[in-house]
């Protein structure tokens, strides 16, 4: 019997990992998931995808702590043997994240660090940390933002850390070819979730202005997004490797 693959996506607790885990899921794909604090909504989403007759998990990871990365990868090797029976997986996707708006003025070292940890330097390390337990025929999907394309006031760091994993994922995409593992980026429009305070969903101004800049008339719902990236990491996919793919429709096209 052909084993069953597994996805470890971080930050799959809610909002667009959510919907990841749960598009793997319905392509038969094992999973596990991280959270940072919301371990009930974590848990949650592991039995909506055990639900579906699927085996999943859940692990804590703040990528705000660089020196917690190396903790990480030994739990996760432990979840692997004991809930998997296996020392191996198939997919990474960097998703975990957080947002603020913050003028370029008014940006702070501390500021520009926690962003540089958690959307770009925990990312490229822990990516190194667990590739040698990847499968050939894996993929990494690192998650940007459409504010990498186009700028957006009060973004400045934010799209500078996500504008950073997208070289990083054409290097991945160079350097990991030879081990069979593809990576891309998908880079999301605006998407109704609780990222930056629930900007988008507490601001009705906001949701308006950025659905009349999107052709197709509204603001991302998550489910515009797993499936997609689900999509990228199956063998339908097998031949797309070191692209950006925006998710937005078509926002500032
Ligand atoms: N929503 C959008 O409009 C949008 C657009 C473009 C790109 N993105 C990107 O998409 C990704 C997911 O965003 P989302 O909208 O789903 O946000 P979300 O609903 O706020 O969910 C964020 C997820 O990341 C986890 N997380 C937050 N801070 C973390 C940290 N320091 N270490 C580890 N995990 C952490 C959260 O865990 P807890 O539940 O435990 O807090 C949660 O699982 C982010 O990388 C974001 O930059 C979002």
């Amino acid at each position: 019997m052909i084993p069953q693959k597994i996805a470890l996506i971080t930050g799959g607790s809610r909002g667009l990992g959510k919907d990841m885990a749960l598009s793997f899921a319905r392509r038969n794909v094992n999973v596990v998931l991280t959270y940072n604090t919301n371990e009930d909504q974590a848990r949650q989403t592991v039995k909506e995808i055990e639900d579906l007759g699927i085996k999943a998990a859940c692990l804590q990871l703040d990528m705000a702590h660089f020196h917690s990365l190396d903790g990480f990868a030994q739990t996760f090797s432990d979840i692997l043997d004991t809930r998997f029976q296996c020392s191996t997986f198939d997919y990474l996707i960097n998703n975990a994240g957080m947002g603020q708006t913050v003028p370029f003025t008014e940006v702070t070292e501390a500021i520009f660090d926690q962003f540089l940890n958690v959307h770009f330097k925990s990312v490229y390390f822990l990516t190194q940390k667990l590739l040698n337990s990847m499968n050939a025929e894996g993929c990494i999907v690192n998650i940007s933002t459409g504010t990498t394309r186009f700028s957006n006031p009060g973004y400045s760091v934010y799209a500078s850390m996500k504008g950073g994993i997208e070289v990083f994922t054409k290097y991945l995409a160079k350097e990991l070819g030879t081990r069979n593992i593809r990576a891309n980026v998908v880079a999301p429009g605006p998407v109704e979730t609780d990222f930056n305070n629930a900007a988008i969903r507490s601001n009705p101004q906001l949701k308006a202005v950025m659905s009349n800049m999107t052709p197709l008339g509204r603001v991302g719902a998550p489910d515009d997004i797993g499936s997609v990236v689900a999509f990228l990491c199956s063998p339908e996919a097998k031949w797309i490797n070191g692209q950006r793919l925006e998710v937005s429709g078509g926002i500032n096209v």
